[in-house]
C-alpha cells in the first residue's frame, strides 16, 4: 500500500463521518422545516398569547392568588383556548406541568368508564414530593356523552379540594347547564385582524417569508379570525410558492376563487348574454378548478351588497341557496352551472331599472 493510499484513509473516514453529520444535519433540518407552524409557534406561556388580553389577565390573577376556579372556555376553532390552558399550566406548575396535569380530548374515549376510573384516579391521588392542586383539562368537551357529562357534575364536587376542571367546547350550548354552572365561563371571540397581523409579521421575519401588504390583507380576510388557518394557509403558500408568498398564491393553496376572477365572474351574470356568461364561468371552473359552492359563497356576498331591485335580489339569493342545497346531494355540476346563469337572467327581466354591481 502506498504512503499516498495511507494518507487517504484517514481522509475518506473523516469524510464520511462528516458527511454523516451534514446528512443528519440535514435531516433535522428538514424536520424542523416540516414542522407545522401552528405548532411550533404555540404560544408556550400566557404573554404570548396574543388577544383575549382580559381573559389573560383575569386567568393570571386568579393563578396567582392560587385560587383558579373550574372554568368552561368555549369559543370558534383556532382562537387560542387549548393554547391559553396549556400555557396557564405551565405558568403554574414550570417544568413539572406534565405530571400535575390530565389532558383528555376527543381522540380520548371519554366515555363515563373514563370519568369513573381515570379522571378519578388522576384526581384522586396524591404525589409524594408535588403539593398543590391538579389540573384536568377536557378539551373538546361538547364531544362527550351526556352520561359522561353527568357523571363529571358528582366528580367535579368530590374532587374540588384536590384538582380543577377545564373544559373546552366550541359550542358552550351542548354542555349540560349543570356542568356550565359549575364553571367559570370564558368567551373566545375569533381574534381581530390586527391581532393576527401582529403575529403573522413576527413569523415571516422568523421564518424569512416575503409577503407584501395585499397579500397580508388577503390572508387575514381568508383566516376570518382563526389563527391555526392563518398559520396553516400561510405556510402552504410559502412552502408551495417559495420566493414570496403573493396575493394569488394564498388563494391558489386554499382552493379559493381569485377575487379577480369572482369579480368578472359576476360583471358578466349581470350584464352579458346568458351564452356570454355561461361560457365564461363553465371555462374558469375548467381551468381554475373552482368548487360551485365557494364560488356561490363568494356570489352570495358579492349580491348581499350590490344595489339591485328587492324582487331581482331575493330570487337570485333564493336560487343560490337552492343550488348550494342541490350541489351537497352532488348533481351534475354543469346542470348547476347553466341553473345560476339562468338565475340572473330571471332576475333581470324582474328588475326595472338595469342593474349595477
Ligand atoms: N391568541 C393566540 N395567540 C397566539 N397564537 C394563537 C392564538 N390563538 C391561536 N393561536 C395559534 O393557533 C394555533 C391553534 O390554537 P389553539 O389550539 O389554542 O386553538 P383552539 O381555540 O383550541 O381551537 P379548537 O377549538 O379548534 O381546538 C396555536 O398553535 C397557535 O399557534
Ligand atoms: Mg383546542
Amino acid at each position: 500500500m502506498s504512503a499516498m493510499e495511507l494518507d487517504e484513509q484517514p481522509e475518506d473516514a473523516t469524510m464520511a463521518v462528516a458527511g454523516a453529520a451534514s446528512s443528519k444535519k440535514a435531516k433535522l433540518e428538514a424536520k424542523a422545516l416540516a414542522r407545522p407552524w401552528v405548532e411550533k409557534y404555540r404560544p408556550s406561556s400566557l404573554d404570548e398569547l396574543v388577544a383575549h388580553k382580559d381573559i389573560i389577565s383575569v386567568l393570571r390573577r386568579l393563578i396567582e392568588a392560587d385560587k383558579l376556579p373550574h372554568t368552561l372556555l368555549y369559543g370558534p376553532p383556532g382562537t387560542g383556548k387549548t393554547s391559553t390552558i396549556l400555557a396557564a399550566a405551565k405558568d403554574m406548575y414550570g417544568a413539572g406541568y406534565k405530571s400535575m396535569t390530565l389532558e383528555l380530548n376527543a381522540s380520548d374515549d371519554r366515555g363515563i368508564d373514563v370519568v369513573r376510573d381515570q379522571i378519578k384516579e388522576f384526581a384522586g391521588t396524591r404525589r409524594l414530593f408535588s403539593k398543590g392542586i391538579k389540573l384536568i383539562i377536557l378539551d373538546e368537551a361538547d364531544m362527550m356523552t351526556k352520561d359522561a357529562q353527568f357523571a363529571l357534575r358528582r366528580v367535579i364536587e368530590k374532587y374540588t379540594a384536590n384538582a380543577r376542571f377545564c373544559l373546552i367546547c366550541n359550542y358552550a350550548n351542548k354542555i349540560i347547564p349543570a356542568l356550565q354552572s359549575r364553571c367559570t365561563k370564558f368567551r373566545f371571540a375569533p381574534l381581530a385582524p390586527e391581532q393576527i397581523a401582529g403575529r403573522v409579521a413576527d413569523i415571516v421575519q422568523r421564518e424569512n417569508v416575503a409577503i407584501g401588504t395585499k397579500a397580508t390583507d388577503a390572508l387575514l380576510e381568508l383566516g376570518k379570525g382563526d389563527m391555526r388557518r392563518v398559520l396553516n394557509v400561510l405556510q402552504a403558500a410559502a412552502v408551495a410558492y417559495p420566493g414570496e408568498v403573493t396575493y394569488e398564491s394564498l388563494f391558489l393553496v386554499t382552493g379559493n376563487p381569485l377575487p379577480d376572477h369572482v369579480d368578472a365572474i359576476f360583471a358578466s351574470l349581470l350584464n352579458d348574454t346568458f351564452d356570454a356568461a355561461r361560457t365564461l364561468l363553465g371555462d374558469l371552473c375548467k381551468t381554475q378548478g373552482y368548487a360551485l359552492p365557494d364560488l356561490l359563497t363568494r356570489i352570495n356576498a358579492k349580491v348581499v351588497a350590490a344595489k339591485l331591485p328587492n324582487a331581482a335580489k331575493a330570487h337570485v339569493l333564493t336560487k343560490l341557496a337552492d343550488i348550494e342545497y342541490r350541489c351537497a346531494f352532488a348533481t351534475t355540476t354543469e346542470l348547476q352551472l347553466s341553473s345560476l346563469v339562468s338565475a340572473f337572467v330571471v332576475a333581470r327581466g324582474l328588475a326595472p331599472a338595469p342593474a349595477s354591481a
